[in-house]
């Protein structure tokens, strides 16, 4: 497949679209990724573990554009009636414009389309960013893990599991 052109840029989120992302956004995805994730945590993923799941059943992806900027990602998974979120980010020049809100909600449109009947993730518990989305979306804490996740420091924060329902 050819590769998809599209790379973040810091021009302002005009015209929003979102769409079905498979192997050929896979470079777009991947600059986004690397611009959005703090690398104290390592939360980013490889390509090799990016195009590994893109090409697992159940799992999909999709792409904020604006114009031809990408400018953010989800991606999730599909388990019987659950879908877990495994990613979100947004390139930084193009935060606080609801890009993320529209990725989330779109998420759980797909979810439902697939029959889904819950939403998963989990998040770090100082993402204080993601923490505000996913509260505002309308998800609930249901767990936590104790030093889930360990920093290049050696600092442990814990994961925050948030659920979501998906009604018909
Ligand atoms: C979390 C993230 C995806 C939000 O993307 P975004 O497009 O800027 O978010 P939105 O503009 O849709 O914001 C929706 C809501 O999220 C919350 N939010 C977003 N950024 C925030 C911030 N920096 N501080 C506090 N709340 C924030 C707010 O409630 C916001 O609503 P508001 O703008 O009406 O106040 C983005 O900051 C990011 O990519 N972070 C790094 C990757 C990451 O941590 N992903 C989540 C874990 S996988």
């Amino acid at each position: 497949m050819p590769p998809f052109p599209f790379q973040p840029a810091a021009a302002p989120a005009v015209g929003l679209s979102i769409i079905a992302a498979d192997l050929r956004h896979l470079d777009a995805m991947m600059a986004v990724m690397h611009a959005a994730f703090d690398p104290l945590f390592g939360e980013a993923w490889s390509a090799a573990q990016l195009a590994g799941t893109l090409t697992m059943p159940g799992c999909w992806a999709r792409l904020s554009l604006a114009g031809a900027v990408a400018t953010g990602f989800s991606l999730c998974r599909a388990m019987g009636p659950e879908v877990e979120l495994l990613l979100i980010a947004v390139d930084p020049a193009q935060r606080r414009q609801g890009i993320a809100r529209r990725l989330l909600a779109r998420a759980q449109e797909d979810g439902r389309a697939r029959g889904a009947a819950e939403l998963f993730l989990e998040v770090r518990e100082d993402n204080a960013a993601a923490l505000s989305l996913y509260a505002g979306a309308g998800f609930a804490e249901v767990g936590r893990r104790r030093d889930y996740y360990t920093g290049k420091d050696g600092s442990r924060r814990a994961a925050i599991s948030m659920r979501i329902a998906l009604p018909e």
